[in-house]
């Protein structure tokens, strides 16, 4: 009975067009929370969330709803993230709901995150209710985007929602479409416990939280639960739902979504997609879980002080248990000392990571730049996979190097196409196809090195458009491309945590570049600095950091006291953020210049 008034549901839309507002609204409307607790966007629960304004980590809330049929319905809404790189949280989430809404913005149009959004919530067999958000806006034009959704997306939208998350309109009618289009969960109550973990967090006091749909039977505190793959078996401590706080309930059944506690120390023990059952009636096949997604992109993580090597491997860990994308191995350079090779999805993931580790972990970090991995094949006859450019063999030993390939598919209006051509083009693109959607918008399709795509396309992108092209792209294959490694060498000593991978066409571009760029970041010493870029043994480029006369760093020529403070707090930051090499200074900034050339 409790199960027909049940409703599993997350949101889905492109990055920006109103999917947190919505989800406060909702809160609001629910009375969930109070109007004194409402912050704006409650569900976006990092700091770091907050501050940029987007959301990273997938969360669920239970709410009641009062409907007009009369009746009180539980809620579960699983928020997902926007952000392409992202997008293996959306699909985790959406692995626990019956239903999706679909937020599309009525100024916007569909864009490129909308449609891969789309077809993971189709792939789950959701239900999904379109929304057509922002229609406060003058810019907005709801008929138009609602013709988009039906000739784009091939979903019928005449009963489309137009609402305006801001000013709070169309809200309840789409919460009365919830309760009418979204099925109520089934699976059986009397059968063995299945439920699915989603995510997972290390509270101090708690141990391991997990989070769980449950698909079939209850689970209640005292049970004795089992975990599958790792076959380890626990006492639950307590079962509810998050409200957005914790509130303990009896009992978990088959269609809620809440959490299981179970003084779990063990991080490793658990694994996000793994399935809890029963121990004394373990079910007898395990939820289908998630497909393992492989990190796009490498970087080394140092801790600044070489004695947090520790500290910096167990706050890994701990992100790790619900951050499953995230990889990491030790590695050690010359450089910097012990630390380890950490895989992300993207870059956006990256610079979370480390953001979130120096917060929540209070580590201070350098980190190297980013790279892909490459295939490598050598002249004996074996294959090498490098990770870091470091790495890289040889010229002499090496017969071919592959690097990886994505597909990306980028909408525009036709205005914008040449700018877009030109652009792929740039970045070594595989021109594919180009189709128009209607009379102004068209979605082009190249093969991109995804080495180009993760520096700084995206914001080359939005510049050359005005910041109408959306981006979408996907790993397709790995190629064989001529590329070399590239050293740099600062008073002659080779900084292995420098040295990158370039297309042999740019690299002697590329060493003038980096070279030029180190000499303003690396701070003058009283002696003057060779820096020097080199592939093997031969010089592509070379300048000098000139000796200092006199201390620059200590005066600071400003009168306004504020800005004075500002500016030295930024110096005591960048200071912590510095790594000695040899006699010489090495800020953060350095190792991150080969992505600002180029
Ligand atoms: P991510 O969490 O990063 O994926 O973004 P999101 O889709 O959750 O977007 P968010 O709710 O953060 O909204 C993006 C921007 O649009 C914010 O500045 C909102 O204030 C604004 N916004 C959201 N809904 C409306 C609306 O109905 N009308 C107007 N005018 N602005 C809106």
């Amino acid at each position: 009975e409790r199960q027909k008034h049940i409703r599993n549901f997350s949101i889905v839309a492109h990055i920006d067009h109103g999917k947190s507002t919505l989800a406060d609204r909702i809160l609001e409307l629910t009375d969930t929370v109070s109007k004194r607790e409402m912050q704006d966007q409650l569900l976006d629960t990092m700091d770091l969330e907050r501050e940029r304004g987007i959301t990273i980590k997938l969360n669920a809330v239970a709410l009641n709803y009062h409907a007009k049929d009369g009746e009180t319905y539980i809620f579960h809404l699983i928020d997902t993230p926007g952000h392409v790189d992202f997008s293996y949280e959306v699909s985790r989430s959406l692995a626990a709901c019956e239903g999706a809404i679909l937020v599309v913005d009525a100024a916007q149009g569909v864009e490129a995150q909308t449609l891969a959004n789309v077809y993971l919530a189709l792939d789950n067999d959701l239900a999904i209710i379109p929304v057509i958000n922002k229609i406060d806006l003058p810019s907005a034009e709801p008929e138009k985007v609602r013709q988009q959704i039906e000739d784009e997306i091939g979903l019928d939208a005449s009963d489309a929602v137009l609402a305006s998350a801001k000013a709070g309109i169309g809200i309840e009618e789409i919460l009365e479409q919830i309760v009418k289009n979204v099925p109520a969960p089934d699976g059986k109550l009397d059968v063995p416990l299945k439920a699915l973990i989603f995510d997972s967090i290390y509270d101090d006091y708690r141990g391991v939280v997990l989070s769980v749909r449950v698909f079939e039977g209850t689970v209640k505190a005292g049970d004795r639960i089992k975990l599958m793959n790792g076959g380890t078996e626990y006492e639950v401590t307590q079962v509810g739902f998050n409200s957005p706080k914790p509130i303990a309930r009896d009992i978990l059944m088959a269609g809620d979504v809440g959490y299981i506690t179970a003084s779990i120390k063990d991080i490793q023990d658990t694994q996000v997609g793994d399935t809890v059952t029963s121990a004394a009636q373990p079910t007898a096949k395990a939820l289908e879980g998630y497909r393992k997604m492989n990190p796009m992109v490498y970087s080394g993580l140092y801790p600044t002080d070489n004695a947090k090597f520790n500290d910096l491997r167990e706050a890994l860990e701990k992100l790790q248990l619900n951050d499953a994308a995230l990889t990491f191995e030790p590695e050690s350079s010359q450089a910097l000392g012990f630390g380890f090779r950490c895989g992300f999805l993207g870059l956006l993931h990256m610079d979370v990571v480390q953001e979130r580790l120096e917060r929540e972990f209070n580590l201070d970090l350098i980190t190297t730049a980013p790279s892909v991995t490459y295939h490598v094949e050598l002249t004996d006859g074996t294959k090498k996979v490098v990770e870091n450019p470091a790495e890289m063999p040889d010229a002499s030993e090496i017969k071919a190097i592959n690097e990886p390939f994505v597909k990306a598919q980028i909408m525009v209006p036709n205005e914008y196409v040449g700018p877009v051509m030109e652009l792929c083009q740039r970045k070594r693109g595989i021109f594919e196809t180009m189709d128009y959607l209607d009379d102004i918008r068209v979605n082009v399709i190249y093969h991109i090195p995804l080495s180009e795509i993760i520096f700084d396309f995206f914001d080359k992108l939005k510049s050359s458009t005005r910041g109408y092209a959306s981006l979408d792209y996907e790993l397709e294959d790995y190629r064989p491309s001529k590329l070399v490694k590239i050293d740099i060498l600062l008073n002659s000593d080779k900084v292995d945590a420098l040295s990158f991978i370039a297309h042999t066409d740019f690299a002697a571009q590329r060493g003038r570049d980096i070279t030029a760029k180190l000499k303003t970041i690396i701070p003058r010493q009283n002696f003057e600095i060779p820096i020097q870029a080199a592939i093997g043994s031969k010089i592509i480029a070379r300048t000098n950091i000139k000796a200092y006369r006199k201390d620059v760093t200590s005066k600071i020529h400003t009168g306004d006291p504020d800005r004075r403070a500002k500016l030295l707090d930024k110096q005591k930051r960048g200071k912590k953020r510095m790594k000695s090499v040899g006699v010489v200074d090495i800020p953060q900034e350095a190792f991150m210049s080969v992505l600002q050339t180029g």
